[in-house]
């Protein structure tokens, strides 16, 4: 416990963060520029102001869909489609909006781009279909992998759509769970794009009849082995953030266990990755007619992520909704720790209405932490007065600029 506070310190002389934000186009902005502290920023003003807008293109400086995992053509800021004369469609220009940021990290600044272009690929028809395409320049070169990113910035989200997490179906939590992994081994984003793909192009073949042999098997054997290498990342990522926890006190955000739910992750209990890669292949491989019956496929498309309650040895979704919260506000805090201490910077960490159900305690608790970590942290809410104990530490903005 010592030597992670001692390492912890250490690492925490090491500043990162946003220090300059600037939107185009973006959701209900069409220019926006904001200079930021390295320090928590508290966002505030009244329902629809953008407090959320700016979080989300705040997280699209990272892999990913961003924290509202939304459509990219949901996100070219919109002139009102009502009044005729204003709406002028022929007017979008190749760039469709785009987020740029200065990124600091220890001392260094990088500067970053992400925006989305407009581009038009051929089809059999012979008519032009356009298509929106993410592309992400650092420094003003074009990278070929989002993944890039991952050296400059890292960012950890909590969103009141989160609230969920816990109740619904598995697969926000997956996503979850593979954000975690992401900070740590900036491949898995990769990997989980890419297995993701080749499911459904797997799928669809099926369902289209396909009887072409060694096409199937080839495109089961990788997902044979990118399934593999997705289940031991979180493995690891599990275990990691279990053992890290355990060194952290229990309080009013209290300690939690997580663990995996998912035959490819429990399987690398007992068997080597080998024989796991083998087993997938021929799993699937079996599945092939269960596809033509729309049957669900198990495998790491299908993995869950349980949280239990430590003291209280219960399930997360059997919790109290503010407990729930608590639980989620003690993961976030955990991985934000854990991976300043693995990467050498601290993530952004984007808090999208956190303290609105939050009690006085708990609320000055999560930011007495907050400022512990020296995080820069992204705050937002309606009620200013609700961060008076920040006066004078933390960076105030109110919406509208
Ligand atoms: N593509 C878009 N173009 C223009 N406005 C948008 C677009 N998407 C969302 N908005 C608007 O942005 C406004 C601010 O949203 P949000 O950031 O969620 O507000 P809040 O401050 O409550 O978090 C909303 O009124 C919403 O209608
Ligand atoms: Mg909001």
């Amino acid at each position: 416990m010592e030597a992670v506070e001692a390492r912890f310190s250490d690492v925490l002389t090491v500043k990162s963060g946003v220090t300059r934000l600037t939107l185009t186009d973006f959701r209900n902005y069409a220019f926006l520029r904001l200079n930021a502290e390295l320090a928590p920023i508290i966002l505030t003003g009244d329902n629809g102001t953008g407090k959320t807008n700016i979080l989300e293109a705040i997280s699209f400086l990272t892999p990913g869909r961003g924290l509202r995992s939304a459509k990219l053509s949901d996100i070219k800021r919109m002139t009102p489609a009502l009044v005729p004369d204003e709406y002028m469609p022929e007017k979008i220009g190749p760039v469709n909006w785009a987020v740029s940021a200065l990124v600091q990290r220890d001392g260094e600044e990088v500067e970053i781009g992400t925006a989305v272009e407009r581009s038009f690929r051929e089809t059999e028809e012979d008519e032009g279909r356009s298509f929106d395409r993410r592309i992400v320049k650092i420094n003003g070169n074009k990278i070929a992998s989002q993944s890039e990113l991952g050296k400059y910035i890292s960012a950890v989200w909590l969103t009141p759509q989160m609230d969920r997490l816990f109740r619904g179906g598995s697969q926000p939590r997956r996503s979850f769970l593979d954000r975690l992994v992401y900070a740590f081994d900036l491949e898995h984003a990769k990997r989980t794009a890419n297995f993701e793909h080749l499911y459904r192009q797997w799928y669809q073949l099926l369902k289209e009849g396909c009887r072409d042999n060694s096409w199937l098997a080839s495109l089961e054997e990788n997902m044979a082995a990118l399934g593999v290498a997705i289940a031991a990342a979180r493995r690891e990522q599990i275990a990691k953030l279990n053992r890290f926890i355990e060194t952290e006190p229990d309080d009013v955000f209290p300690n939690v266990v997580l663990q995996l739910d998912g035959v490819i992750e429990k399987m690398l209990d007992s068997s080597p990755a080998v024989e796991a890669e083998d087993f997938y292949a021929q799993y699937l491989c079996k599945q092939r007619r269960n596809v033509m019956f729309n049957d669900t496929i198990d495998g790491v498309n299908k993995t869950d992520f349980k949280v239990f309650y430590k003291k209280k040895r219960m399930p997360a979704e059997l919790c109290s909704t503010g407990e729930q919260k608590s639980l989620l506000i003690s993961i976030i805090l955990a991985q934000t720790k854990c991976q300043t201490l693995h990467q050498g910077f601290a993530p952004v960490l984007l808090l999208d209405e956190v303290v609105a159900h939050l009690d006085d305690i708990k609320r000055e608790a999560l930011l007495k932490k907050i400022s512990e970590l020296q995080v820069q942290a992204w705050i937002t809410s309606t009620d200013p007065t609700l961060f008076d104990s920040l006066r004078g530490t933390a960076q105030f903005i109110s919406l509208p600029l």
